[in-house]
């Protein structure tokens, strides 16, 4: 392997992903050369505290806490991990206006103003890498940008908040409370800084908009992305939803509901909501940190990817493989060719999530003392009722009843259960939760 020239990188941010790339471009130098003819210099970096003790191989003169320094570094790559769309906005769009290109880890600044950086990459002449952005160490946007070009791609879904994940699986396996996986979570260094924006779906949101933009071929804006969070989700719904079967997830979901052809508005689906996923779906088995996009191409069908989508390293492997690409010439080539980003694509036609028809979970609670007669009540409120139901769940312990409904659309189950409720004596408002079944179950 020819070894080329060292390529100088301006990294922006040493935090948990920074210092992970700083561990293998540093650690793995020669082999990542021997390999890929790379080798990268770290001559600025640019951090809050240039006073704070880091574990990280970089001598202590590289440091500097001012944006500008770092942008007047002699530099060829900038690598951004600081996250946020304020000083990250700033150095990334500074960088690629002087013509150079850009690896970001930076969900939110691509969600809403992808547009904006793209274009500006292309009036620089130069280009951007985001696998880092989505789902951490998984590789996604390759296969999407490379791999899947022949598809036009029906949707995709996806497990992409690993904190979420985490948190939800040590509240049912670890019996942790809420708070305390929230907080485990921020000690691991998966949580964003401000954990609101996990917890929400925010960030779920904001990697389904840069991922379902590239799918989908649409400039899709992030606020019209309809959004749940884990936030008010009850330990009894995880527990119930296992002993039917089925696992609770943070799911995002970008569908095409029209066969429009490629370079068209787009009608799109576009949710992020918990939801009860068929153990025998591919998305139900990924617990922890782990993260999984399932995408449904007409060409090849369903392909999927999953792996570790948060952390120090895992992320870092994706940054660093965007480095890589960035110094052969190949993130250049993509991002000149492809007419698939948010500044070269037309607006999304957004489907209103109401019109939009799923299987539901309906939980009814009732007090203690009417548990020998929920089933009797339910199933006499429901007898009239439209919405059919394709089963019945009975938790005597819990003194509930759940019901899984046919696919119906949100306005029409809100109606419904509101009329079931009006007729059963319940200790608390009915929970509704959208349910994914296996292909063909
Ligand atoms: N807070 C994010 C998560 C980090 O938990 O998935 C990776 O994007």
């Amino acid at each position: 392997m020819r070894e080329k020239k060292p390529l100088r990188v301006a990294l922006a941010g040493c935090g948990t992903v920074g210092s992970g790339v700083g561990e293998i471009i540093v650690n793995r130098a020669g082999e990542l050369a021997a390999r890929t003819g790379v080798r990268f210099e770290v001559g600025c970096v640019l951090v809050s505290d240039v006073t704070r003790k880091r574990e990280v191989p970089f001598p202590a003169e590289v440091f500097t806490d001012d944006p500008q320094a770092l942008l007047a570094s002699e530099y060829d790559l900038l690598v951004e991990v600081i996250g946020g769309t304020d000083i990250a906005r700033t150095v990334v769009l500074e960088a690629l206006a002087a013509g150079k290109p850009v690896v970001t880890a930076n969900k939110a600044l691509l969600a809403l103003h992808g547009a904006e950086v793209y274009a500006a990459a292309r009036a620089g002449g130069t280009c951007v890498a985001f696998e880092a952005s989505c789902a951490g160490g998984l590789p996604i946007i390759g296969p999407l940008l490379r791999g899947l070009q022949a598809n036009r791609v029906r949707s995709i879904m996806g497990i992409f908040n690993s904190t979420c994940n985490f948190v939800l699986t040590s509240m049912l396996d670890g019996g942790m409370s809420y708070g305390d996986a929230v907080q485990e979570a921020q000690r691991l260094g998966y949580a964003e800084a401000d954990p609101t924006l996990d917890v929400s779906g925010g960030d779920t949101a904001h990697k389904l908009c840069v991922l379902a933009s590239l799918a989908l071929g649409s400039n899709i804006e992030y606020e019209r992305i309809a959004r749940r969070g884990i936030d008010r989700l009850q330990l009894t719904d995880l527990r119930i939803a296992r002993e039917m079967g089925y696992s609770c997830k943070l799911v995002g979901i970008g569908r095409r509901l029209t066969p429009a052809p490629t370079g068209q508005p787009q009608q799109l689906y576009l949710a992020v909501r918990p939801t009860l996923i068929h153990c025998d779906h591919l998305l139900a088995g990924l617990s922890g940190t782990r993260s999984g996009v399932l995408v449904d191409g007409d060409v090849v069908g369903e392909t999927f990817y999953s792996g570790s989508g948060a952390g120090s390293l895992p992320t870092a492997s994706a940054v660093v493989a965007d480095m890589i690409e960035v110094a052969t010439g190949s993130a250049q080539a993509t991002f000149n060719q492809l007419c698939v980003y948010n500044d070269c694509t037309p607006p999304a036609d957004y489907v209103d999530p109401e019109e939009a028809e799923d299987s539901y979970y309906v939980r009814f609670s009732f007090a203690p003392h009417r548990r020998a007669d929920m089933l009797a009540d339910v199933d006499h409120a429901w007898r009239d009722n439209p919405v059919k139901r394709l089963q019945t769940h009975v938790s005597r312990d819990d003194h509930v009843v759940v019901a899984i409904t046919a696919p119906v659309k949100p306005k029409l189950l809100g109606a419904a259960v509101r009329s079931v409720a009006g007729h059963l004596q319940l200790s608390d408002e009915p929970v509704m939760l959208p349910v994914l079944e296996a292909r063909g179950s």
